[in-house]
């Protein structure tokens, strides 16, 4: 399979249009969620660190280290990175401010992610890329229904 495919690629290039377009309208057809200032913080550094953390798996893609690519997803974007918020003060935790619908487009994406995981890690490299574009879709998926300024 070509990766990306030309059905995601065509679809991730719709979406940016429909950014790029937008100002065009005065309307912002995003949510808008109101967080605290803490919580914003930790989703700002959690949205930094899921940018990282992709940027690292497809460069370990590219290089052929499918498994050491599905043990870092599971560990930063999977399963694996789920909870890790429970320890903050309640204030500081995004994931009971959300509305459930954002909350559940995170929660996929972590379950997308775990699903890479353990092709990858299972040495399923077609499988692996298969499963890929679901990871970003979650990404694309909330930025494009939700924001929180
Ligand atoms: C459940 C919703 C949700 C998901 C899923 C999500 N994001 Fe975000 N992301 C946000 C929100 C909310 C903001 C804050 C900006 C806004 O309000 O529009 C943000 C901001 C960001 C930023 C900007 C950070 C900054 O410094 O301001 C980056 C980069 C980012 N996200 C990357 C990602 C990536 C990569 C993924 C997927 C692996 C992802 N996000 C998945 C909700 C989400």
């Amino acid at each position: 399979m070509p990766f990306p495919d030309k059905k995601t690629f065509r679809k991730a290039l719709a979406t940016l249009a429909f950014f790029v377009v937008m100002p065009a309208y005065s309307e912002d057809p995003r949510q808008f969620v109101r967080l605290t200032p803490q919580a914003q913080e930790t989703l700002r550094q959690e949205m930094l660190d899921n940018l990282m953390a992709l940027v690292e798996i497809l460069s370990l893609i590219a290089e052929d280290k499918f498994r050491e690519a599905g043990i870092l997803a599971e560990e930063r974007l999977g399963r694996g990175a789920m909870g890790k918020n429970a320890r903050l003060p309640f204030d500081a935790r995004p994931g009971p401010q959300m509305p459930a619908e954002m909350h559940r487009i995170g929660i996929e994406g972590h379950f997308a992610a775990s699903e890479f995981a353990r092709a990858a890690i299972a040495g399923d490299k077609q499988g692996a890329l298969a499963k890929l574009p679901a990871v970003l879709g979650q990404c694309v998926a909330c930025h494009a229904a939700f924001r929180t300024r």
